[in-house]
C-alpha cells in the first residue's frame, strides 16, 4: 500500500519535472537570475545579477535581443523555444570566429546594449564600472 503511493508520487514528480524542462517559459524563469557560469575555470569577478523580468517587462527588451538560435545567419529564436545556457555554445576559453568566447559574449550583449542606449541618451544600465554588475567576490 505505502509503496504504491510512493511509486505514484514518484511518477507524478517525474512528469512534472519533465514538463518543466520541456517547456521552460519566461514565466518559469525567476524574476531575478544570478549569472555565475560554472564554465569559467579561473573565476576572477563576482556573480552578476540580471533582473530578467524587469528587462523583458519593464524595459520591453525582446527575448531575441539576448537569446538566439541562428539558422542561415538569421536569429530565429522564438519566445516558446527551449533556452540553452550561453556556455553551451560560447567557449569559456577561446572565441571561434563569430562565436566569441563566453566573457565577451556576455559583455558584448549586456554592455553593448547599455552603451548603445547611453549614446542615444536613453535610460540604461551599467556600461563601464565592473562592480555595477559584478558582486564583490567572496
Ligand atoms: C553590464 C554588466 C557587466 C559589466 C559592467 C561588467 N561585466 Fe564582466 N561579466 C558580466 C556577466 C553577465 C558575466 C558572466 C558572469 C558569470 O557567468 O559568472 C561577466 C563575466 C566576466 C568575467 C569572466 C568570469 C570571471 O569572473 O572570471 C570577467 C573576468 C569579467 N566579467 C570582468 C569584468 C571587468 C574587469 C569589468 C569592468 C571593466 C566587467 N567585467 C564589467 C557582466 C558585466
Ligand atoms: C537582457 C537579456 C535577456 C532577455 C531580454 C531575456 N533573457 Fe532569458 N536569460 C538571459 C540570461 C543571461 C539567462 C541565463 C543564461 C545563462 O547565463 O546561461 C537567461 C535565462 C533564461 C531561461 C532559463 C534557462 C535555464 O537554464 O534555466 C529562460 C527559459 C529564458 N531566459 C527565457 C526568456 C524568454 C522567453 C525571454 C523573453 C520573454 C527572455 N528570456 C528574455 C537573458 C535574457
Ligand atoms: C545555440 C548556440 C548559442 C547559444 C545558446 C548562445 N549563442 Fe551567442 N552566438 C551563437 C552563434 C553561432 C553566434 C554567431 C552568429 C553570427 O553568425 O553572427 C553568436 C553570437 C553572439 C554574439 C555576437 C552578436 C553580434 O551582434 O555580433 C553575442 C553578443 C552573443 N552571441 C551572446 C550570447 C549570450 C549572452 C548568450 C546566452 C544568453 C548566447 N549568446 C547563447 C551561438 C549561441
Ligand atoms: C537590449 C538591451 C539590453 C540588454 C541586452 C541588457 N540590458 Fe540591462 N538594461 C537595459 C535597460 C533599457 C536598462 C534600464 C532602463 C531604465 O532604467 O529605465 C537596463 C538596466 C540594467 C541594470 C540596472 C537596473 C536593473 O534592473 O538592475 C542592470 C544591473 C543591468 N541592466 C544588467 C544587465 C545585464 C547583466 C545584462 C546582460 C546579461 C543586461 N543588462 C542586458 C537594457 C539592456
Amino acid at each position: 500500500m505505502g509503496k504504491k503511493i510512493y511509486f505514484l508520487l514518484g511518477t507524478i514528480l517525474c512528469i512534472a519535472l519533465f514538463m518543466s524542462v520541456g517547456i521552460l517559459k519566461a514565466t518559469d524563469v525567476p524574476d531575478e537570475i544570478c549569472i555565475k557560469s560554472d564554465a569559467f575555470k579561473a573565476y576572477k569577478k563576482g556573480a552578476v545579477k540580471l533582473t530578467h523580468k524587469k528587462h523583458t517587462v519593464d524595459y520591453k527588451i525582446a527575448c531575441a535581443e539576448c537569446h538566439h538560435v541562428y539558422k542561415d545567419g538569421k536569429n530565429v529564436f522564438k519566445e516558446e523555444d527551449p533556452v540553452q545556457k550561453c556556455s553551451e555554445c560560447h567557449d569559456p576559453v577561446q572565441s571561434k570566429g563569430k562565436v566569441k568566447k563566453l566573457m565577451l559574449a556576455y559583455h558584448k550583449n549586456c554592455q553593448g546594449c547599455h552603451k548603445g542606449l547611453e549614446k542615444a541618451g536613453k535610460p540604461t544600465g551599467p556600461t563601464k564600472k565592473c562592480n555595477d554588475c559584478h558582486a564583490k567576490k567572496k
